[in-house]
């Protein structure tokens, strides 16, 4: 479902990520960990195109990210092209970001209405479902700010789901919660999962990465460093980098 090959990025002369070499295949969960600055969220950004990369190539679900190839040439997709790319691919932040304005429901309705043009009476439906797949079936009228942390990421995931996404990418989406609202978010994306869902998460939740990922990925400043099933990598971890950060965070 990804394919990251010697992916490369620098800002300005800063080199964020230097060669990345990654694959998660359909239905898998793919944790991410490192240090503050590694480039997790770098990389993250770079799958769906919020960045350009700067060398190497990309690709989710067999399409080559934010270019196409003809011949031995690359050509930049245009903007319109790359949404659609993106449409494909649900984000979900460490902020929820969710519209202050709208009610959980018109939230998860937004996008495939607008952006997609579908038929509101049936994105209603829809989106009272996903509502109640993530807890939420009684909170559909109520905005952000009626709702606790946990409850506005749940919303969030909802809205990404609307969309129909191939594949979630996770960033930090739990960090920002009290910690008694962690689990409610955790045991979402679990569920999501479970459904089949290709996810990259990145997270701090190392319980979640042993339970529910399929492979976990230490990452230090701008490389991987080591990459196998979370229950070796966190508990006989090859690298002396892996080791130092883990005995910090476990
Ligand atoms: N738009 C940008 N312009 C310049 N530098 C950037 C930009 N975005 C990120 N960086 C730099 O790239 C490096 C990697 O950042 P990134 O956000 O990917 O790290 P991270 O692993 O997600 O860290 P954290 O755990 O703190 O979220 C950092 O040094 C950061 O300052
Ligand atoms: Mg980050």
């Amino acid at each position: 479902m990804v394919k990251a090959e010697r992916v490369c990025k620098r800002f300005g002369s800063v080199e964020v990520l230097k060669g990345i070499d990654l694959e998660v295949q359909s239905g898998e969960v793919m944790c991410v960990v490192g240090p503050s600055g590694s480039g997790k969220s770098t990389f993250l950004r770079c799958v769906n195109h919020l960045e350009k990369v700067n060398a190497g190539r990309l690709w989710v679900d067999g399409q080559l990210v934010g270019y196409r190839q003809k011949g031995d040439k690359l050509y930049e997709l245009r903007e319109k092209e790359v949404a659609a790319q993106r449409r494909d691919i649900g984000m979900v932040f460490q902020r929820f970001n969710l519209f202050p304005h709208m009610t959980a429901l018109e939230n998860v309705m937004e996008a495939p209405v607008r952006v997609k043009g579908e038929n509101a009476k049936e994105v209603r439906i829809r989106a009272g479902e996903l509502l109640d797949r993530v807890g939420l079936g009684a909170k559909s009228g109520s905005y952000p700010a009626q709702l606790s942390g946990g409850q506005q990421q749940r919303v969030a995931i909802a809205r990404a789901l609307a969309m129909k996404p191939k594949l979630m990418l996770f960033d930090e989406p739990t960090s920002a919660l009290d910690p008694e609202l962690v689990g409610e978010v955790l045991d979402v994306m679990r569920d999501l999962a479970r459904d089949g869902m290709t996810m990259i998460v990145v997270t701090h939740e190392m319980g979640f990465a042993r339970e529910v990922g399929d492979s976990l990925v230490f990452m230090d400043d701008g490389v991987v460093v080591e990459k196998g099933v979370p229950l070796d990598v966190l508990t006989s971890p090859q690298h002396q980098r892996t080791k130092a950060f883990l005995s910090k965070v476990l």
